[in-house]
C-alpha cells in the first residue's frame, strides 16, 4: 500500500486541524454557504499540490472539474505567485474539465482515469460543485432514490481512483446556513446520507467576523473534532 501524502491547505491551523492537509487515498469534503470560501480553498489546492512536499506538496497536476463556471485562472496566478512558482507551468498542470450536467459530470471521472493512465501524475482531483447539476436536475422527493444512487455511483468512481492512483479527492458542497447550528450536526447537507458516508473528512466552512472564516471538522473517523480560524487574501488561504 502506498504511503499517504498530506496537501497544504496555506493556513497551518487548517493544516494542524486536519493533521497536515488534506489527505491522498480520501475524500474530503467542504460544505458552507454561499461565499465561505469553498471554491477559494479548491484554488488553493490546485496550487499547492504542485509544490514539493517538503513545502506542503505533493510535486503533482491537478484535476478541476468545474460544474458552475467558478474556475478563475486569475485567481491561479495570484496564488501561483505568492508561492513564486511560474504562472504558465502551474496552469499547464491544472486540468479544468467543464461538467454540462451530472451525467457528463459522472463520466468525467472514465477521463480522469485515461489521463492518469496515460502518465499525467495526478495527485489531486477537485469537484466544485459536487451538487450543483444533481440538485438541478433531480428535483422533488420521488426522484431523491435515483439522484443520491447516482451519487452514490459517482463518489464510489472518485473513491477508486482516490484509492488506486493514491489521489487526493476535494469536493465543495453548497448547504444553506442554518442560524445558530454551528455547534450541532449540519444534518441537512444537501448531499445527504450518500455523502456522509463517502466522504472521510467533513469540513463545514462559516463566515467570522472581519473577513475570517472558521473551519470546524465534522464526523472525521481518526481525528478529534474541532476548529480553527483562516482568511482569504490576495495571496489565497492564510492563518
Ligand atoms: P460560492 O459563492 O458558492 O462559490 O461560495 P464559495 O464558498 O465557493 O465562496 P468562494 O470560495 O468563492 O469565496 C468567496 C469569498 O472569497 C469572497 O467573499 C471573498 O471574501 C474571497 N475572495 C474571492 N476572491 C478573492 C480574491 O481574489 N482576493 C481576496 N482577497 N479575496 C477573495
Amino acid at each position: 500500500r502506498k504511503e499517504v501524502g498530506h496537501i497544504s491547505v496555506g493556513s497551518k491551523g487548517f493544516n494542524d486541524l486536519i493533521a497536515g492537509g488534506i489527505e491522498t487515498q480520501a475524500i474530503t469534503e467542504v460544505f458552507g454557504e454561499f461565499g465561505s470560501g469553498k471554491s477559494q480553498i479548491s484554488h488553493e489546492l490546485a496550487v499547492t499540490v504542485q509544490l514539493p512536499v517538503e513545502q506542503g506538496g505533493l510535486d503533482g497536476e491537478c484535476v478541476f472539474v468545474d460544474t458552475e463556471n467558478t474556475f478563475r485562472p486569475e485567481r491561479i496566478e495570484q496564488i501561483a505567485n505568492a508561492f513564486e512558482l511560474p504562472v504558465d507551468e502551474v496552469l499547464q498542470k491544472i486540468h479544468v474539465a467543464r461538467a454540462f450536467n451530472s451525467a457528463h459530470q459522472i463520466l468525467m471521472v472514465d477521463k480522469i482515469n485515461e489521463l492518469i493512465q496515460s502518465g499525467t501524475n495526478v495527485r489531486l482531483v477537485i469537484v466544485d460543485s459536487l451538487m450543483a447539476h444533481f440538485r438541478a436536475e433531480y428535483v422533488g422527493r420521488e426522484s431523491l432514490a435515483v439522484r443520491q444512487q447516482k451519487l452514490n455511483q459517482h463518489l464510489h468512481s472518485l473513491q477508486q481512483i482516490a484509492n488506486t492512483y493514491n489521489v487526493a479527492v476535494f469536493l465543495t458542497n453548497q448547504v444553506q446556513a442554518k442560524p445558530d447550528s454551528f455547534f450541532g450536526s449540519p444534518t441537512k447537507a444537501i448531499g445527504g446520507h450518500v455523502l456522509g458516508h463517502a466522504s472521510t473528512y467533513r469540513i463545514w466552512l462559516k463566515k467570522g467576523l472581519a473577513g475570517k472564516r472558521i473551519a470546524r471538522l465534522v464526523d472525521s473517523p481518526h481525528l478529534p473534532e474541532g476548529e480553527c480560524v483562516f482568511k482569504i487574501t490576495s495571496e489565497g488561504i492564510v492563518d
